[in-house]
């Protein structure tokens, strides 16, 4: 079974990796794919993201990591997914997440949403957040992972 997990990664939190994490036990191959039509302005390039991604999972031989243009659901039938995973954090997250799987679903019947709990300790976080903290010159280190911590502060 073939697991397309979709974002924009900009950057990858600690969120992210623990959906990466546990998603990659319940399929075959996870592909992490980088959105790069997302409506919100974009902080490390695609590039940047695909490369500090990969060197995250780089010792995983199940974990791809693409980019992409368009639809996730068009991406989703080029890599034959079986499904897509999506992380929820809290009841916002729900709203949005619930409302672009019914719609992916119409676009894409044959791939289901499958929706992972974050873990608790982790519900808080979001790139947008991180990105915030990180201009406002705080301390990122209990939010990314030792590798996106290192990149972002080389970029100051
Ligand atoms: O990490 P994000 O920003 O929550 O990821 C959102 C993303 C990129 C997965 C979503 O915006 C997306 O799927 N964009 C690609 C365009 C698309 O398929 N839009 C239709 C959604 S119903």
């Amino acid at each position: 079974m073939i697991g397309l997990y979709p974002g924009s990664f900009d950057p990858i939190t600690l969120g992210h990796e623990d959906i990466i994490n546990r998603a990659v036990k319940i399929c075959n191959k996870l592909v992490v794919a980088v959105s790069q039509d997302n409506q919100k302005s974009a902080f490390l390039s695609s590039e940047q993201r695909i490369n500090l991604i990969k060197s995250i999972y780089k010792n995983y031989t199940n974990i791809e990591v693409i980019s992409y243009q368009g639809l996730t659901t068009e991406f989703a039938k080029k890599i034959d997914a079986d499904f897509i995973i999506k992380g929820l954090r809290n009841p916002s997250d729900f709203v949005v997440e619930s409302q672009m799987a019914q719609l992916n679903k119409v676009l894409l019947d044959e791939v289901e949403t499958i929706f992972l709990d974050s873990s608790d300790q982790l519900r808080s976080i979001s790139s947008s957040f991180v990105k915030q903290i990180y201009h406002l010159d705080g301390d990122i280190s209990q939010f990314v992972s030792a590798k996106t911590l290192k990149l972002l502060s080389e970029l100051k």
